[in-house]
């Protein structure tokens, strides 16, 4: 580390001149340009951190030039750090280094900045003197995402910019920052026009040498760390009041000790604990994990067959059958992304009404300030609703949201094969039933394919896009893509009973039964799924959705709980009772009604209750969950363990600490889940069988996403 004290140094003899192409250097009027082109997102990898630095360090020896402009090619400034070099052994100069070097540069330096500066990105701009910015560019320290902290220099720079208080927002949230609003912030010195960067910074950087202004080292300021100083609770009312957002991670609490350690430590105190929070945090599970998700999300958009250049059909216009929750959540997406929707009810009142609590859910986000109040009325605007069926003969694409009902389906993709326009996608919104058997009333299964949103639609970000056998590869391919456009992650899935999320959730859901039986308490069972991180267990989760769904009294046989308290009326949340008991808060307690009606059912069956661990409870909810998803896995039905992982945590709230659950069985070790598997196959029952798949694993000590 080279110290303020220290003068600059030309050395280095650890950092070599690639001359990998990725850098380069111009001398304009006396200005050194140092552009950067590492496609596609100017990634700090260890030729780009080499390159930066012999640059610098011939600027800094050329004395005809007087100041450095840093800026990048391409379609951003740095994204950051190279996450693929994470792991693997250091190579080239560590980018802490580069931007003390940078900072420690005798001539100014100004950071040019596009696209996004981020993570590392952002980190050598800080090491830079001055920032000039576009007004679409966009900052921020996202690293928490990935279960880490910046690792070179933000958490101890980034708040003697902008203050302690919208340090510590910016790098727990790992939000983008937009340019302006880093300008008032005093993150951006200036704003440059928009097609104009790299002139607008040559201008700064000369105006800087006319002034005779020199560096000014982001680590010399301390007046806007000042006020915190001595004031630990400054901190520990931010990590209480964020606790909800925090929960489970540990990312978040190693920030705000990083900003911490800003405000109390001198700098190269507070940047030695930094790096050892940083090191930490990049070798455990968690970050292991959330790197993985990372680029999960972006591996699912890759389908073996169908290439990139697949061509796709246009979607400007989308049509939705029933205007039900889960229609008019559908709908939201296409509204949000300023796609017309045309929605379709048999009853006006049904109509009114599915249109009328899409804009309450607006008015609820402008209220909340997430939505501008005019953009209320834009979406609204965009969405046209009727009776009359014939108004789907002109959508692109239309999405069937009727009940859950073999039959039903056919009728209405019988109805709208014969209205739709000619290669119209026509896409069912079932949760379980076979897509095959959907397309097959119709005169052109090659159109038809499963769109699987989930509830509430338009806050779950998972897209199961189901391939029916008969879609052609443009249909599927058209489905993929639309998916990030509608904000949504859409994992393809084959057709099978419940997909991939529904199916592995029917495990678990006959297991949290069977547990309750044997000796746990339904309170027991999701308490341990929310401490492993979930949202809420599923006992829980039924309550709030109902219990009578699909019950009827007529038809109920009063066998499972779930009946009996139906026909006591417990119906869930809505009723102020089910498995729990709900005050006028909905905050619900233990019901001991409950607890007396579980002990009878069991005494029912024959069943000697006994006491069942926490860790049982688990390994029993989420081991035959794994398994399944391992059939998926050789039944085709998934491409890849990631695919499931990507499906679990963005439709039913996995903890993404955890990786999903393929990512998770990967990292409790394959073996451990085969011999449950195996002593439960014997012990209770076939329906724990173990995958052919998971054998072969643990025969070969693979894992399944080869990256835990
Ligand atoms: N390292 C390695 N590869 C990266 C990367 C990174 N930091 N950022 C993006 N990529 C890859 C992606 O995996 C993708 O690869 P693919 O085409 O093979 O799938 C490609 O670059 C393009 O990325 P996107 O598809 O995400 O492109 P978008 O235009 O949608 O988004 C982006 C661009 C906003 C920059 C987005 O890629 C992003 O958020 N990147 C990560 C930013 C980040 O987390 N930075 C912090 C890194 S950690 C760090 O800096 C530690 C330091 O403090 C020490």
């Amino acid at each position: 580390h080279a110290s303020p004290e220290q003068p600059f140094n030309l050395g280095g003899s650890d950092v070599a001149d690639t001359q990998s192409g990725v850098t380069d250097l111009k001398v304009e009027d006396g200005i050194a340009i140092v552009t950067v082109n590492n496609p596609p997102v100017n990634a700090l990898g260890a030729a780009v951190r080499d390159g930066v630095a012999a640059r610098m360090r011939e600027a800094a020896a050329d004395p005809a030039t007087e100041a450095v402009v840093l800026i990048c090619a391409g379609r951003t400034f740095f994204a950051g750090a190279d996450i693929t070099e994470f792991g693997k052994p250091p190579k080239g100069i560590p980018l802490g280094e580069l931007v003390t070097l940078i900072e420690d540069m005798p001539k100014p330096v100004v950071a040019a900045i596009h696209g996004t500066a981020l993570g590392g990105g952002l980190e050598m701009a800080l090491g830079c003197h001055y920032r000039v910015a576009v007004p679409s560019a966009r900052v921020g320290l996202p690293e928490v995402k990935l279960g880490i902290l910046p690792g070179a220099g933000g958490t101890q720079r980034l708040p003697r910019i902008v203050g302690v208080e919208r340090a510590l927002e910016m790098i727990t949230s790992g939000e983008h920052v937009p340019a302006p609003k880093a300008k008032e912030a005093g993150l951006i010195d200036e704003l440059a026009p928009e097609e104009g960067l790299r002139q607008a910074a040559l201008d700064f950087a000369k105006r800087l040498v006319a002034e005779g202004k020199g560096p000014r080292k982001v680590r010399d300021l301390s007046d806007k760390v000042e006020a915190a100083r001595g004031k630990p609770e400054v901190f520990a009312d931010f990590a209480k009041a964020n606790a909800r957002r925090f929960r489970g991670f540990e990312a978040p609490a190693a920030c705000i000790e990083a900003v911490k350690a800003a405000v109390e430590l001198p700098f190269e105190q507070g940047i030695a604990k930094e790096r050892d929070l940083f090191l930490k945090l990049v070798a455990g599970t968690q970050s292991k994990a959330q790197r993985y998700v990372f680029f999960a999300e972006r591996e699912v958009r890759k389908i073996p067959d169908l290439p990139d250049d697949t061509p796709t059909l246009p979607v400007n216009s989308v049509g939705i059958i029933g205007a039900g929750t889960m229609g008019g959540g559908i709908a939201m997406n296409f509204l949000n992304a300023g796609i017309p929707v045309t929605i379709v009810e048999m009853k006006q009142e049904a109509l009114d009404r599915g249109l009328s609590v899409i804009r309450k859910n607006y008015e609820a986000s402008a209220a909340k300030g997430r939505l501008k109040p005019e953009d209320v009325e834009k979406r609204m605007s965009l969405i046209t609703g009727t009776l009359d069926f014939e108004a789907l003969s002109t959508p692109d694409l239309v999405i069937e949201a009727v009940y859950e009902n073999m039959d039903i389906k056919k009728d209405v993709f019988r109805r709208l094969d014969k209205i739709a326009k000619p290669g119209a996608i026509l896409a069912s919104n079932t949760s379980y039933l076979n897509v095959d058997e959907i397309a097959s009333v119709t005169s052109r299964p090659e159109s038809v394919i499963g769109m699987h949103f989930f509830s509430p639609a338009n806050v779950m970000k998972l897209l199961e896009v189901v391939r029916a056998e008969k879609a052609s590869k443009e249909v599927v391919a058209t489905a993929v893509k639309l998916a990030p456009k509608i904000g949504k992650i859409g994992v393809l899935v084959g057709v099978c009973y419940g997909f991939v999320g529904n199916r592995m959730l029917a495990e678990r859901q006959r297991e949290a039964n069977r547990l309750v039986e044997e000796g746990a308490m339904p309170w027991d069972v999701d308490r341990v799924l929310y401490e492993f991180g979930l949202p809420m267990g599923p006992f829980a989760m039924s309550d709030l959705a109902g219990l009578d769904i699909g019950w009827s009294r007529e038809t109920s046989k009063g066998e499972t709980l779930r009946e009996k308290l139906c026909e006591m009326d417990r119906r869930g949340q809505k009723t102020g009772a089910g498995f729990y008991d709900y005050d006028a808060n909905r905050k619900a307690t233990p019901s001991p009604i409950v607890e007396q009606m579980v002990l009878d059912h069991s005494k029912q069956k024959g069943i000697t209750r006994r006491q069942i661990s926490d860790a049982e409870i688990l390994e029993r909810l989420i081991y035959p969950m794994i398994n399944e998803g391992a059939k998926i896995l050789e039944e085709g039905k998934a491409i890849r363990a990631s695919d499931i992982d990507m499906v679990w945590i963005n439709g039913y709230g996995w903890p993404v600490y955890r990786g999903g659950p393929m990512f998770y069985a990967d990292t409790v070790g394959l073996e451990n889940v085969l011999a449950r598997m195996e002593q439960w196959e014997r012990e209770i029952g076939p329906e724990f069988r173990p995958s052919d798949l998971l054998r072969r694993k643990v025969e070969a000590g693979e894992t399944f996403t080869g990256a835990a």
